[in-house]
């Protein structure tokens, strides 16, 4: 019996993939075995999720912040990126997941971005696990591209300031058309949330974990599922309203 037959899953789940780097100095390897452990752990909890029938996963790969690392190490993600591809599209693919990256990919080399385009093309049309890779993103740069382009409808008269509300804004941003995360996980033992989904995690539940990325298994998947589900969400409401409507 799974975790999603007992309780209520959460529809989206956003995740802080942290503690590659530690896992592996720990262990005396190099922090790029890190990010290597980290690909398999994503793709045992992609396999795990779509047992749940998830809806939707959304993973902070590169921040805009990680181009400050030395260059080797990014040099070494970029090309785990590109062989990560490579090796899990097919398998994603069969699985009906549908692929999609978030943030600037202008900045990542031509054979980077075609491998990213090449995978969302394959899988546009699935049905099943939606999975959101956020690379080179930011939240406050997804606010501001949305805010461009707002700008730029109101110079071209394509409409008014008095025209902007929720839905106008969110439809412009990175994850238009995409329920918000209801949980947030962080592994890693840092509880912040470092400039990813800053709109979208408005009402989003936090969850933060000591375990490093790469330790963090469906067990342990489960157990963050199991705490989100005894959370009560008020949306502003009053815990009576919340359990009148829950008996209505
Ligand atoms: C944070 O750990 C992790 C990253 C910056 C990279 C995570 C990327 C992956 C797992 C690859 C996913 C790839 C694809 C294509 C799906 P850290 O290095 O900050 O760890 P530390 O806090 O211990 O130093």
């Amino acid at each position: 019996m799974n975790v999603a037959s007992t309780i209520t899953v959460p529809n989206h789940i956003a995740i802080i993939m942290d503690g590659n780097g530690r896992w592996a100095e720990g262990k005396g390897l190099p922090r790029v075995a890190g990010h290597r452990a980290g690909v398999k752990t994503l793709r045992k909890l992609v396999e795990h999720s779509v047992k749940l029938k998830l809806n939707a996963i959304t993973a902070y790969a590169f921040s805009r912040e990680n181009w400050q690392r030395p260059d080797t190490e990014i040099k070494l993600l970029m090309d785990l990126f590109i062989s990560a591809l490579r090796s899990e599209v097919e398998d994603l693919h069969s699985n009906n997941v549908k692929l999609q990256f978030i943030g600037d990919r202008s900045a990542f080399s031509s054979k980077l971005q075609h491998s990213i385009s090449q995978s969302e093309k394959l899988t546009i049309t699935n049905s099943g696990l939606r999975l959101n890779i956020a690379a080179n993103y930011s939240g406050r740069w997804d606010i501001i591209s949305a805010l461009q382009s707002v700008a730029r409808d109101i110079e071209l008269d394509k409409m008014t300031a008095a025209d902007i509300n929720e839905t106008l804004f969110c439809d412009r941003l990175s994850l238009a058309g995409l329920i918000d995360p209801d949980l947030f996980i962080r592994t890693g033992g840092e509880q912040r949330i470092s400039n990813y989904l800053l709109w979208q995690t408005a009402y989003t539940e936090l969850y933060f974990t000591e375990t490093l990325w790469p330790d963090f298994d469906a067990e342990q998947f489960d157990l963050a599922i199991k705490w989100y589900s005894k959370r009560q969400r008020r949306f502003g409401k009053t815990p009576e309203q919340i359990e009148q409507t829950l008996k209505s």
